[in-house]
């Protein structure tokens, strides 16, 4: 038996026209390219796919495959040390600034002015918007949180969202500051063994979004109202309407 590290591949597309086009071949090599490169054994018959389920609302995790992933690995099915190749950019639609840099306009203006700013702005996108709302827990044992009793077997819900708008850990935490000091330690990735295992490419991408949009476009502006997603989990917007020039 093999004793590299087993690599899975996760493919999503959205749209027929996606479908049909080259992105699955050009994906599906793209893993095995990778995994060859860095010596994982590539599972092939384990792949998770989810064509045609947009990542939009979080369907593709709440029943579609990359939940699957996650289950499979909290069961064991896909062992720990694997690694999962993503090709796509699953994550970047959930994280949503427009609205917040149009609400505090000095802070495009400072962004304009520093851009060296961006790596902190991203951090402090992803603490103000907070794209996913919580995570439930069960307790293992009897503890106490907050001065409140928690009895082992409680079921826990863990309030990202309002954990980031602490104000004894944030500053007016209601405003969206891009130099705000402490920015990085918020907790929408939550916290320890399954803190998201994402969060650097999440962060890449919105940077790399971010240095784009600025050397490209001078105009940014919202010209219309969001419209949410409704969910208590996935922090979302189905519409944006925003011009660039
Ligand atoms: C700003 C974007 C993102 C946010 C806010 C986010 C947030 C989260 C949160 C809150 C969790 C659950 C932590 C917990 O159970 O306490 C999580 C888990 C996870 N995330 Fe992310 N995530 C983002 C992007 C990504 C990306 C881009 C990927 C993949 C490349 C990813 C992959 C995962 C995986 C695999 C887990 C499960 C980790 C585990 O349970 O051990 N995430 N994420």
């Amino acid at each position: 038996m093999s004793k590299r590290p087993k690599a899975y591949s996760y493919l999503r597309f959205s749209t027929p026209e996606q479908m049909s086009g080259d992105s699955f071949r050009r994906q599906i090599e793209a893993a095995t390219a990778y995994a060859e490169r860095h010596g994982l054994d590539l599972d092939t018959d384990l792949t998770f796919r989810d064509l045609g389920v947009s990542a939009f609302r979080g369907k593709n995790i709440v029943d579609g495959q990359l939940g699957q992933f996650i289950k499979a690995v909290e069961t064991g099915k896909v062992k720990s040390g694997s690694y999962l190749l993503v090709e796509n950019l699953d994550r970047l639609s959930r994280d949503r600034i427009m609205p917040a840099l149009n609400q505090f306009p000095d802070q495009m203006t400072k962004l304009r002015q520093d851009p060296s700013v961006i790596p902190n702005m991203v951090s402090e996108i992803i603490r103000w918007q907070t794209p996913l709302a919580h995570m439930r827990r069960t307790a293992l044992e009897d503890c106490e949180v907050g001065g409140q009793q928690i009895k082992k077997g409680d079921k826990v819900v863990m309030w990202y969202v309002s954990g980031n708008r602490d104000e004894d850990k944030f500053v007016n935490a209601n405003d969206f500051v891009i130099d705000r000091p402490n920015a990085r330690q918020h907790i929408a990735f939550g916290f320890g063994l399954h803190r998201c295992m994402g969060n650097r490419v999440a962060e890449m991408q919105l940077r790399i979004a971010w240095e784009e949009i600025l050397n490209r476009f001078s105009k940014l502006e919202l010209v219309g109202d969001p419209v949410r997603v409704r969910s208590s989990f996935v922090k979302g917007y189905l519409e944006l309407p925003v011009v660039l020039g």
